[in-house]
Formats: C-alpha cells, structure tokens, sequence
C-alpha cells in the first residue's frame, strides 16, 4: 500500500456527506468501527466538525487535530494549526497510517491527495446533502479494494467499501 493519510467518512449514493452542520445519519456500527479503528490516532477535522461533536468535547484516546483560522478558537485537549500547510507539516511528523482525515467537507478535499485509503461507509440512499466528499468510484486515480456485504441499519443498506490510491501522484 501506498504511504499516506487514511480517510474514513460515511457516504450516501451521491458521496453526500451532510446537511446543515450535521451527519445525515448515524449508524451505530459505523460509529464503533471509527472509533476502535481512530482509537490511539491523530484524527484530524474542520472547525466546524469539531463545534459539532457531543459538548464540543475532543474525541478521546486520540490527538485531535483541528484547523481554523479564528485566533479565538483555543479548546482545550485539541491542536490547532491555522492553515492546511502547518498542519500537513506537522502531519507528516506521524506514522501516515496513524492519521485518519475524518472531515468535512473541506478538510476531505484538502487532505484527499495526499491519502492512501479511504474507508467509506457507503449509505445506499439519496439524502438531500449540502456537504460532499469527491466522488471516489469516478477518479481515476483511487480504485474500489473491497466491499462488505450488505448490512441494514433499519431499513436502511450499507456497505463498508475500502478505496486505495492507484496514483500515488501527491503523496510523499
Ligand atoms: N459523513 C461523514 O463522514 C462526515 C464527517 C465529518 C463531517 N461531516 C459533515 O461535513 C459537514 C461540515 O463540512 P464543512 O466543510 O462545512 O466544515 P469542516 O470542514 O468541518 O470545517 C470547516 C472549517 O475548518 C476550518 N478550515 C478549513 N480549512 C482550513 C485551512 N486550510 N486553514 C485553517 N482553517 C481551515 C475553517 O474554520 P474557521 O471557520 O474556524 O476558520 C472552516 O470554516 C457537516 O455537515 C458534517 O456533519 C460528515
């Protein structure tokens, strides 16, 4: 496998990923596959994910990362970096596979080249999504590894698909 950042997100069937600040949904055994798979980890998120995990508090176990570019923003037990080039650098300070980009929107699309993985709970089902992940299955330079079968979470199906970079283009 390549050598880079592994991305971990829940997808619906137009790689929406969510709508007014919030997930589209919560899976529970999504939900414990992400944090036994984080756990030990340097997670790395947007402000505005961070503002919206439960009591705003860093997810525990793990270093939590998180950009901004609001001087005020200082939470406790989280590492700011102001800008997407002072958190790449201290990134690449880390073993690549203990850092998962885990959102949103604008932190997947700027930490999307240099990652190696994506491991993709893919929700078949077509919300009305204002938040999207780059559509995997049609870049040419990531390639579906594997694809569980299919789970119901009610009566909603999902997969858990694993996407590896087949253009190791950015990654350093
Ligand atoms: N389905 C999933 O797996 C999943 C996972 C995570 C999130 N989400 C969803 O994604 C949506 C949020 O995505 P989003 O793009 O709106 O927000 P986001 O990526 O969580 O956060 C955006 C914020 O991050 C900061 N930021 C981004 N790039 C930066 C840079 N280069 N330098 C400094 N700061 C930077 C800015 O914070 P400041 O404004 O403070 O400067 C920006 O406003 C929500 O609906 C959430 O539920 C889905």
């Amino acid at each position: 496998m390549a050598e880079g950042f592994r991305l971990i997100a829940a997808a619906d069937r137009g790689w929406a990923i969510g709508r007014n600040g919030r997930m589209l949904v919560q899976i529970p055994k999504e939900r414990q596959l992400f944090l036994a798979e984080t756990r030990g980890a340097a997670v790395v998120m947007g402000r505005k994910t961070f503002d919206a995990l439960p009591g705003r508090q860093p997810l525990y176990d793990r270093e939590n990362i998180v950009l901004s570019r609001d001087p005020g923003f200082a939470p406790r037990g989280v590492r700011v970096f102001r800008s997407f080039e002072e958190a790449l650098a201290f990134l690449q300070t880390l073993p690549p596979e203990k850092v998962f980009i885990i959102g949103g929107e604008s932190i997947f699309r700027q930490f999307l080249p240099w990652c190696a993985t994506a491991d993709i709970t893919a929700v078949d089902y077509r919300y009305d999504g204002d938040s999207f992940l780059p559509a995997l299955d049609r870049d040419p330079s990531w390639k579906l590894l594997h694809e569980s079968e299919e789970e119901t979470y009610f009566d909603l199906p999902f997969t858990f698909q694993r996407y590896i970079r087949i253009r190791a283009d950015r990654i350093r």
